[in-house]
């Protein structure tokens, strides 16, 4: 379906180079009065009065006082938890092993798998999220599902299948080979479609045996435009156990090595506990990290340094890892990001806050010519924040002396309400609270 040509006008948010650069984070962006969309992509940036004169025809949208920016990338989600977000008292593999792999035990009816994945992105979507790289579940139709959903939604996505072949329960474990066969035949039928990309999933390292890790790696080598996700270092107690489960390796990041699964195109989640040979390697091979702050909180898992990781060149995106996240929103993920930010010795800006939460994890997933920013060319992927959108919120940023000390107190306390409207390659979403 074509999205109808909007002359968009507000306070619009673009980013000319990323805030983490030298120099002062604010003046990284700038704010426009008006965005001219057609054909679901932006066409141009500039004062109403200029684009009306460019576009006379084009119907006028007005988001008053809105904080207009791009929709925000979640850039490590796992769908399937949707339904056992919070749930309480447990560390990592305890956790997996209570609730997540129970729960995703029940990906094995297909019909159960569309529910959710048609839940998760309604979540998302009202939320002001438009775009998120998944994991799926051992079964392949889960993945079909997800992708579903997605592409009836016009949504730029990815996901892939999660592969393991041990210490998973039974009835959610594939093989090295079944494993290659089925992520296989996935790619071949969603990578590329529509809006959609395929990511090679082996969930992590103590899941999978050497020789599947190996057939993962071969597949990316011959589909090397696909992106890989995993999981890296999140616990000390999971790195004990990569050590005794991988005797011969150096450290965790050579399990994936060793096995053809390090690469630019890779996505490690978490990463907290790097030793400085895994920290240059990775920036080495031009690898993201993806930070995952509610998450780290929630499951206890320790305080990943943006700071650092930044002013090392390391690229890195930001993500809720939903559901062992404890959010759907990527508000509350950039206050988690701050409150981080604080406990290790650096405040972020709000620019670079939003950054990452947009153009930052845009980039990670090699799709930050497409998506993330507001800029002429882009696909009109965007959201519309009320900097107002609580009481609370409300009397703080009336206070506010510029864009920034307005933008703050709804990226420590906004939530879905502060979501005024989403755009999805230009189509319009009223955002719905969706319900179980
Ligand atoms: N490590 C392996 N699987 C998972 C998962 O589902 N969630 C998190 N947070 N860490 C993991
Ligand atoms: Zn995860």
């Amino acid at each position: 379906p074509m999205s109808p040509d909007t002359l968009l006008t507000g306070r619009i948010l673009g980013f000319d180079r990323s805030p983490f650069d030298a120099g002062d984070p604010a003046s990284a962006a700038r704010l426009h009065e008006a965005v001219l969309i057609r054909g679901g992509r932006i066409v141009a940036l500039g004062t109403a009065h200029a684009l009306r004169a460019q576009a006379p025809q084009v119907a006028r949208v007005d988001m008053g006082d809105a904080l207009i920016t791009a929709g925000f990338v979640d850039a490590h989600v796992h769908y399937p938890q949707t339904a056992i977000i919070a749930s309480w008292g447990k560390r990592l593999i305890d956790w997996l092993n209570s609730y997540t792999f129970p729960e995703e035990m029940r990906f094995a009816d297909p019909a159960y798998a569309r529910r959710i994945a048609d839940r998760y992105l309604d979540l998302t979507l009202a939320n002001g999220t438009t775009t998120v790289a998944s994991y799926c579940t051992i079964h392949p139709a889960s993945v079909d599902a997800f992708f579903e959903a997605a592409q009836a939604r016009g949504l730029r996505a990815v996901a892939g299948k999660t592969c393991m072949d041990r210490n998973a329960p039974e009835g959610l474990r594939d093989t090295a080979q079944s494993a290659y066969d089925d992520s296989k035949t996935l790619l071949r039928r969603w990578h590329g479609v529509d809006r959609l990309s395929y990511a090679i999933t082996p969930r992590f390292s103590p899941t999978s045996t050497p020789d599947q890790l190996s057939a993962l790696g071969a597949l990316w080598s011959e589909h090397p435009d696909c992106l890989m996700q995993t999981h890296l270092s999140e616990q000390t107690d999971e790195i004990a156990w990569v050590r005794s489960l991988y005797p011969e390796v150096r450290d965790y990041l050579d399990t994936y090595e060793a096995h053809g699964l390090l690469g630019a195109r890779g996505l490690y989640g978490h990463a907290i506990h790097l030793t400085s040979r895994e920290r240059d390697r990775l920036r080495e091979v031009g690898a993201a990290l993806i930070h995952c702050p509610t998450s780290n909180t929630f499951i206890g898992s320790g305080l990943f340094d943006l700071a650092a990781r930044m002013a090392e060149g390391q690229r890195v995106g930001l993500a809720t890892d939903t559901g062992g996240g404890s959010s759907f929103s990527m508000l509350r993920t950039m206050a988690a990001a701050y409150e981080i930010g604080q406990l290790t010795g650096t405040a972020l800006h709000p620019a670079q806050l939003l950054w990452l939460a947009t153009a930052g994890s845009a980039q990670t997933l090699h799709m930050g010519h497409l998506i993330g920013n507001i800029a002429p060319g882009m696909e009109a992927d965007l959201v519309a924040l009320d900097l107002a959108s609580t009481p609370a919120i409300a009397q703080r940023s009336a206070r506010a002396g510029d864009i920034w000390e307005a933008l703050f107190p709804t990226l420590m306390m906004g939530d879905d309400r502060t979501i005024a409207r989403v755009w999805v390659a230009g189509t319009a979403f009223s955002p719905c609270h969706p319900r179980a």
